[in-house]
């Protein structure tokens, strides 16, 4: 439904200027001092200066200062003074570094992800920003694909519920309200399935697995209002996504009634040429129109050949005036045609950005982030009397931002947090130097290792701060070795051999492949790329202010040759039950189960679970557990509902998460957690894609990980 003032516009405007509404430039086309990185490859746009005073949207301006700059000068050249619509990339905050999204999963805490989406939209806002392409929605089993720090993991219901919260705390209840912004959700579709984790790469599934896995994310987001979807760079099913009918016609506007913008990505229309689907600039623009795809990032097919399809009537200017009416509609809702500048205000940046309350929050957030995978009851440490030898090249680092974060100099380092929380103890660090990402020339930390730790054998304990570097970490930084370097794993072995405890603390954007340490280390902590507070929140849970509560939204495989795995799979006809029969679906060079599994992590308190029950009542699944925390120490634990449907008209996943709780257990307290299952919760596409319940035999699991349950079965 469109406004009056849009259905003017729309009968006023000139060819020129709607095409223009559709194209989105980086901000250097529109301001020289535009200092931001371009995000995909550089290409020569074919238009002309004059033109750009038509462009309807900028892509990541991220300064009140010139994004006032921009929007005035723009609107004074716009024959009909339509203000600029500007996006960017807040992906895990703005000026506040936040958790990757990864980490926030890790919390299990929608809470906590929408938290951190308010405190980033207030942000970017009074910088000018009025969108972000957030959140990521892919669902990814395999961490050789760089960009799995960007996701909320593996499942589809997780997922879902991190992507609702994050649209909730980005939009707010109007995204004309002061510090909020319009949402992005990314990308559609299946992007997480590039083939063999490499970046880029052909996606290819039939529609029941992406109906069932790889949709459900976004389609939450549709249903929660995001104003903006994002295409995928990958075909699916033999299309590129930005061209893609069926995913883009059939699914998102007519299944799911999505009424919001469709943007390219990243000169996607144009790389459907490269793709070997459109012939040239002309059937790309075509092919994309005709698709769904209002705007085109940073390619010009659209400003270039439209006029002549539309003369030729392969594209319609219904067409045009539907898109560039949603694009209108949308800069209306923000309020821009009454306040081009929304929330910009240099003096409000002062007063928000990197502010000490967000700091704060962005500490317990990333408390929450960090999961404890190994101890041997080391950890927590004392806080005082200890000398405490930090070692590895994040043991001083302030690059702990991860991908997608514009680095601040407020960051914690690993050590400077273990000073501000127990001051009491001595602490040296050695073997500090940072690596080099592997796009600059890896340099792996100097070989003097056995040397060096000589010199601290003195101390009481070791933490090995070690990892990947944040720039091998996001976009096009696919791996094939999820292992640590050479010298990094060296420095393990040598840190043993001091007879010391170690303490190995993971900085990545992915699950690495450690399962050779482990015997070497008495604990082990992934700490991710937690942003400003990450050494502030290390500190936290190794000193025990902060009992570990995370738990992994993602599979830690023991090799990187078992990816892609994940908990929810198919069964096989010959699943492998660590039998000695050899005809089973399983490795003969690795066990084919994880390292950790999807729903892991260990707490400084210990949860027993016991005594099951499950009863139907008014054709509902009612489960309850009695969770008792078995130690003198407060903590919170995930209390985890998967369902298994053990048979269908299709093969069904071995385990599905329908429902968590999170619940904070005194010392030998014991609570009963009730779970309420529905039909509609249980329902799914069968063999004709409908979306059904099917009657029979469900196996109820509940407990602390995916791998870790009491079950019960019940017919429904
Ligand atoms: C990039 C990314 C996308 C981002 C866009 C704009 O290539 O794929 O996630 O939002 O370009 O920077």
């Amino acid at each position: 439904m469109i406004s009056q003032r849009v259905k003017e516009l729309l009968a006023d405007m000139s060819l020129e200027e709607k095409l223009g509404q559709m194209i989105q430039l980086q901000a250097r086309y529109f301001c020289e001092e535009d200092t931001s990185e371009l995000t995909g490859p550089g290409q020569k746009l074919e238009f002309v200066n004059e033109q750009i005073k038509y462009m309807g949207s900028v892509l990541n301006s991220k300064t009140a200062k010139q994004n006032i700059t921009i929007q005035t000068q723009q609107m004074e050249k716009q024959p009909h003074h339509i203000p600029m619509l500007i996006m960017g990339d807040v992906i895990h905050g703005h000026a506040t570094i936040f958790p990757i999204p990864l980490a926030i999963g890790a919390t299990f805490n929608t809470e906590a992800c929408k938290m951190a989406c308010e405190i980033s939209a207030l942000e970017c806002a009074v910088s000018g920003v009025h969108l972000t392409f957030s959140p990521m929605a892919d669902l990814v089993r395999d961490s050789r694909w760089g960009r799995v720090m960007e996701s909320y993991g593996e499942d589809p219901f997780l997922n879902s519920q991190m992507v609702k919260a994050a649209v909730e705390g980005y939009q707010g209840d109007s995204i004309k309200d002061f510090g909020k912004i319009a949402s992005c959700v990314k990308h559609f579709a299946a992007y997480g399935a590039s083939e063999a984790g490499r970046e880029y790469n052909s996606v290819d599934m039939s529609e029941g697995t992406l109906r069932e896995y790889y949709l459900p994310a976004y389609k939450c987001a549709v249903e929660n209002g995001v104003k903006m979807v994002m295409t995928a760079f990958n075909i699916v099913d033999r299309v590129p996504m930005v061209a893609n009918r069926h995913l883009l016609q059939d699914i998102l506007y007519n299944e799911w009634k999505f009424k919001g913008v469709v943007i390219s990505d990243f000169a996607a229309v144009y790389e459907t040429i490269v793709h070997g689907y459109s012939k040239d600039r002309k059937q790309a623009a075509e092919r994309a129109i005709n698709a769904g795809c209002d705007i085109e990032m940073m390619s010009d097919t659209y400003l270039n050949y439209a006029e002549e399809l539309i003369s030729e009537g392969r594209v319609s200017i219904e067409q045009i005036d539907h898109a560039v009416g949603k694009i209108l509609m949308l800069k209306e809702e923000l309020g821009l045609f009454e306040n081009p500048y929304k929330d910009a205000s240099e003096l409000n940046e002062k007063k928000y950005l990197l502010c000490d309350a967000h700091k704060k929050i962005a500490r317990k957030i990333s408390d929450q982030s960090i999961v404890l995978l190994e101890n041997d009851g080391i950890l927590p440490l004392k806080k005082d009397g200890l000398k405490i030898g930090i070692v590895g090249p994040f043991a001083t680092s302030k690059h702990v931002f991860g991908a997608w974060a514009k680095e601040n100099n407020q960051s914690v380092s690993l050590m400077e947090g273990i000073n501000n929380v127990a001051p009491n103890n001595k602490t040296v660090a050695i073997i500090n130097d940072e690596l080099e990402a592997r796009l600059t020339g890896f340099i792996d930390i100097k070989d003097s290792i056995h040397k060096d730790l000589e010199t601290i054998k003195d101390c009481d304990v070791i933490i090995v701060a070690v990892g990947e570097h944040e720039k091998d970490s996001g976009e096009a930084a696919s791996k094939v070795n999820l292992r640590l370097s050479e010298n990094q794993e060296k420095l393990v072995y040598e840190a043993y051999k001091l007879e010391k405890p170690v303490i190995m603390v993971l900085f990545s954007g992915r699950p690495m492949e450690i399962g050779h340490l482990l015997p070497f280390t008495n604990a082990v902590l992934q700490g991710w790329f937690l942003g400003n507070e990450m050494g502030n929140a290390l500190a936290d849970v190794i000193f025990g202010d902060y009992n570990p509560s995370a738990r992994l939204p993602i599979t830690y495989p023991r090799s990187v040759g078992q990816l892609p795995l994940y908990y929810n799979a198919y069964n096989t006809g010959r699943p492998d039950l660590e039998s000695n029969e050899k005809h089973m679906s399983k490795y003969i060079d690795c066990a084919s189960t994880p390292l950790y599994p999807f729903g892991y992590g260990l707490s400084y308190s210990r949860f027993e679970y016991d005594n099951l029950r499950v009863v139907i009542e008014d054709d509902k699944i009612i489960a309850e557990i009695d969770v008792e925390n078995k130690s003198g120490i407060k903590g919170k634990e995930t209390v985890q509902c998967y369902v298994r449907d053990i048979s269908g008209s299709v093969v069904r996943p071995v385990a599905e998460l329908k429902a968590f709780q999170q619940i904070e257990l005194n010392p030998y307290e014991k609570v009963s957690c009730k779970f309420l299952l529905t039909k509609e919760m249980l329902k799914f596409h069968n063999d004709q894609l409908e979306w059904v319940f099917e009657s029979g035999e469900y196996e109820i699991m509940i407990g602390c990980n995916s791998s870790q349950t009491t079950k019960a079965k019940v017919i429904l």
